[in-house]
């Protein structure tokens, strides 16, 4: 399976979501990948902001090789699930699909943690919760592994 995380800058919250879904693909020796974008391309060519990196790295992931890139329409044709960590990205990802099965593969990042609740990942870029980001897309991808029938790490 093909994965994409998606967010509006690419260097907060999808790099976050990016570490944790591939330490757990690594661990799980699971024959997916993963990659993330932005739907806003202001950051293009950027590490991941510096406070993205030092929560993972407390975590013991290392997120400094990742470089910011804004989303494209070959991107939905190619990833298998894009998942979107707020409504405004879920609703841009959705303005560049061309098919209905396309849309079909855009999904929240929420979404099996917390199913038809709207649940974002909250920005943290200006109010720094980089934390509650951090716990909450752990969360989100275990719910999402488990549902894949895949035991979680
Ligand atoms: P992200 O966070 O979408 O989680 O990467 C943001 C990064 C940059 C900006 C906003 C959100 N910005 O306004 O530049």
């Amino acid at each position: 399976m093909k994965i994409l995380m998606v967010c509006l800058g690419n260097i907060c919250r999808s790099p976050i979501a990016h570490g944790i879904m591939e330490s757990k693909i690594k661990k799980l020796n699971l024959n997916w990948t993963v990659d993330s974008a932005g739907t806003s391309g202001w950051h293009v060519g950027e590490q991941p902001d510096k406070r993205a990196i030092a929560t993972c790295k407390a975590k013991g992931l290392n997120i400094v090789h990742q470089k910011s890139r804004k989303i494209t329409k070959g991107d939905i044709e190619y990833y298998d699930v894009i998942f979107a960590m707020d409504a405004n990205n879920y609703n841009d990802i959705l303005r560049l699909c061309q098919s209905d099965e396309q849309k079909a593969k855009v999904k929240l990042m929420t979404g099996y943690l917390y199913p038809g609740r709207n649940t974002p990942i909250p920005d943290p870029y200006y109010d720094d919760r980089f934390e509650e980001v951090y716990t909450l897309i752990d969360l989100a991808t275990d719910s999402f592994l488990k549902s894949m029938v895949v035991t979680s790490p």
